[in-house]
C-alpha cells in the first residue's frame, strides 16, 4: 500500500502559468493511489480549463463557490470535509496574500479558511514578486499559521528572468507530499546508510562492480528522513537522484567507503549496510591501461576488503544496526546465518533475482522474533515497511 492510499487531495490551482504543471500533478497524485479533487480559481481557469482536470482525476472540477452540484450550496465546506490535504499548486503571490490574511472571495480562499484539514501551498511567480517584502512577511504569516510551504525553486522563470519562485516540479511536490503524510517515526534520530556497488578498479578505465542499482538503499534513505531522520548515504557509483534533505557523499571503492562509514558513524543511531560491497578487489591497480599481451590468459591477484557492517557492530558503542543479504538461493538459510556471523539485531534477505537492479523487490526481515515476511512491492514502499519495522524495534 502507497502513504496515497486513501487519502483524499483537494488540489487548488491558481492563476499562473505554472498551472500547466498541475494539471501532471493532479495525474502523479492520482497515480500515487491519492483521491483527487480540483478547485480552481477564476485566474487558473484561464490558464487550464477545469476539463483537462475533470478528465486526469476522474473527478468533478470545481471553480465556483455557488455551484448546485454540492448538495446545499455548500461546496466552500464540503469540498474539504474529510480531506487528508489542501494543497494549492500554484499559489500565487495573491492567493499566498489571502490565505495569510483570511481573506475568502472565492472557492480556493473560502475553502482554505472553512477548512478543518492541513493546508500546503507550492508558491509560483516570478522572483522579484517573491522577493518583494510583502510576500515575504505573507510566507512568514504562513509559516506561523501552521501552513505547510513546498518550494518555490530557483532557476529559468517564465518572463525570461533567472532566480527564485519556480513553482517544484510535479514529482518534487509528490515526494513534499508523500514526506508530509509520513509519521516522524523517527524524529531526532541519525540514520547512517550506504548503497549501490562498489567499484574496484584493475586500471584507470576497468574494475570490478556488481549489478545494484543505489534504489533499495537510496529509497530506504528517502523512507528515514521522510520518518523525520537526519540522514547521511555513503553512495556508490550509481546515477541516482539525492533524495531531499538527505546528505549524500559519493565513493568508489569499498575502502573509500569504509572511510566514509567511519568518519560519519560515531553520529549515528542506526546503521544500514544496503551497499553490495565488493568482496574483494584487484591487490594492484595499474596505473595506467593495461594491454593485451600474447594470446594466453591473465590471472588477476585479489585481496580481502574490510566488512563495514561487521567492523561497525563490533564497536564498542555500536548504533543499531541493520544489515542486508542478496542471495540467489537458500534465502533463509544463508541470512540468518549472516545476521549470527556479522551480530546485527535485524538484517534484511532478498534474493538477487527480486530485488537487484529492478524497481520492486520483495524481502524477508530477520530479528530475534523470528521471520517476518512482506509482499513484493515498489522499492519505496518495502523501504517504509523496513522504517516501521526498525523504528517499533528501536522504541
Ligand atoms: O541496489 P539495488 O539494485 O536496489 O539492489 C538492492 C540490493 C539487492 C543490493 C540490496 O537489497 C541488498 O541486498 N544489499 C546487500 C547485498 C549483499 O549481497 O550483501 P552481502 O551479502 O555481500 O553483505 C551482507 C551485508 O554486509 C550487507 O549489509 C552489506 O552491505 C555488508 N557488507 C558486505 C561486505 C563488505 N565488505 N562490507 C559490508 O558492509
Amino acid at each position: 500500500m502507497s502513504i496515497f492510499t486513501g487519502k483524499r487531495i483537494v488540489l487548488g490551482i491558481s492563476g499562473g502559468i505554472a498551472a500547466y504543471k498541475a494539471a501532471d500533478l493532479a495525474r502523479q497524485l492520482g497515480k500515487a493511489g491519492a483521491d483527487v479533487h480540483c478547485v480552481l480559481t477564476e485566474g487558473g481557469a484561464h490558464f487550464v480549463t477545469p476539463i483537462t482536470f475533470q478528465a486526469l482525476t476522474g473527478n468533478p472540477a470545481w471553480t465556483d463557490a455557488w455551484d448546485s452540484r454540492q448538495s446545499r450550496n455548500m461546496a466552500h465546506i464540503e469540498l474539504t470535509r474529510g480531506a487528508d490535504l489542501l494543497l494549492v499548486a500554484p499559489a500565487t503571490a495573491d492567493v499566498m496574500a489571502k490565505l495569510a490574511h483570511g481573506m475568502a472571495d472565492d472557492l480556493l480562499t473560502t475553502l482554505a479558511l472553512a477548512r478543518e484539514c492541513p493546508l500546503a501551498v507550492c508558491p509560483a511567480m516570478n522572483r522579484q514578486m517573491w522577493e518583494n517584502p510583502a510576500t515575504q512577511r505573507n510566507l512568514a504569516q504562513l509559516r506561523a499559521d501552521g501552513i505547510a510551504v513546498f518550494g518555490p525553486a530557483s532557476g529559468e522563470q517564465a518572463c525570461g528572468e533567472v532566480g527564485m519562485g519556480r513553482m517544484l516540479e510535479p514529482l518534487e511536490i509528490v515526494a513534499e507530499v508523500a514526506a508530509f503524510f509520513t509519521p516522524k517515526r523517527l524524529a531526532g534520530r541519525k540514520v547512517l546508510l550506504t548503497a549501490g556497488p562498489t567499484f574496484e578498479p584493475l586500471d584507470p578505465v576497468r574494475g570490478i562492480t556488481n549489478i545494484s542499482s543505489g534504489k533499495m538503499g537510496f529509497a530506504l534513505a528517502r523512507a528515514c528522513a521522510d520518518a523525520g531522520a537526519e540522514v547521511t548515504l555513503v553512495a556508490g557509483p550509481v546515477s541516482q537522484p539525492t533524495p531531499r534533505g538527505v546528505n549524500r557523499i559519493d565513493v568508489q571503492t569499498a575502502l573509500q567507503m569504509r572511510n566514509a562509514v567511519l568518519a560519519n558513524v560515531m553520529h549515528a543511531d542506526v546503521f544500514i549496510g544496503v551497499a553490495a560491497v565488493a568482496d574483494y578487489r584487484p591487490a594492484d591497480a595499474a596505473e595506467h591501461k593495461l594491454k593485451k599481451t600474447g594470446s594466453g590468459g591473465m590471472t588477476i591477484e585479489l585481496v580481502q576488503n574490510p566488512d563495514i557492517l561487521a567492523e561497525v557492530a563490533a564497536l564498542p558503542n555500536p548504533p543499531f544496526c541493520i544489515g542486508f543479504a542478496a542471495e540467489s538461493q537458500n534465502l533463509d538459510e544463508y541470512a540468518a546465518a549472516k545476521r549470527a556471523k556479522k551480530r546485527v539485531p535485524l538484517l534484511v534477505g532478498n534474493l538477487v533475482q527480486d530485488g537487484m537492479g529492478g524497481d520492486d523487490n520483495r524481502v524477508v526481515l530477520f530479528d530475534d522474533a523470528g521471520r517476518h515476511e512482506l509482499p513484493q512491492a515498489p522499492k519505496d514502499e518495502v523501504a517504509q515497511a523496513i522504517v516501521a519495522h526498525f523504528a517499533r524495534m528501536l522504541a
